[in-house]
């Protein structure tokens, strides 16, 4: 099995990251192979709405989306993890998946169909319910693209960039979810 990690925010070692590492490190212990990506590493740019990808089967902009569709196509797992901006995924994670559209057919068929997924998301707010509503644009999205959800983890009271390496129990929790991609 071979794990793609999709991290949404721009913080390298913030809560995000290490929340994915922490999955990933878990598909590894079980023999998995991974990799991982920063969404914000590449130049893309959000979709236009041309529709060249249902005429086409090709998307119509010129950019680096390229490469990370190549690396979503390789991986029989995803994970995506994004932050909590205003209540929702941060929109680096919004304009992953809607260049994610390209792998709809003219039927609504994803290609991405048959990978199983997870997700990651964290907030600063000492509620989980304020991941409530990230927590569903994730869901929806793998659902909408039949990627099977193997589990998802929520993290609230994430304020400071290395709050996630303090909390075990979180920890934990995210590498157990990794272990069940295998
Ligand atoms: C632009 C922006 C908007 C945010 N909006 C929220 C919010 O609506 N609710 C919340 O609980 N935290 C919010 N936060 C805090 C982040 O969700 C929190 O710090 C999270 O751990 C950041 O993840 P990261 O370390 O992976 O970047 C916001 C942070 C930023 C920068």
């Amino acid at each position: 099995m071979h794990v793609l990690g999709i991290v949404g925010s721009p913080r390298v070692n913030g809560n995000t990251d290490v929340l994915v590492d922490e999955i990933l490190s878990g598909v590894r212990s079980s023999g998995g192979t991974i990799d991982k990506i920063y969404i914000s590493d590449f130049d893309i740019k959000p979709c236009d709405s041309c529709m060249n990808c249902m005429s086409e089967k090709k998307c119509g902009i010129e950019d680096q989306w390229q490469a990370v569709a190549d690396k979503l196509r390789a991986a029989e797992g995803l994970v995506i993890g994004s932050p909590v901006y205003w209540n929702c995924v941060s929109a680096q994670t919004k304009i992953f998946m809607d260049r994610c559209f390209m792998f709809l057919d003219e039927n609504y068929d994803s290609g991405l169909s048959g990978k199983k997924g997870a997700f990651a998301v964290a907030c600063g707010a000492p509620n989980e319910e304020m991941t409530a509503l990230t927590r569903i644009v994730i869901e929806d999205f793998l659902k909408f693209n039949k990627i099977e959800i193997i589990g998802g983890i929520a993290a609230s009271n994430m304020q400071e960039r290395g709050s996630a390496l303090k909390d075990e129990n979180i920890l934990a929790r995210a590498f157990q979810i990794g272990r069940k991609f295998m």
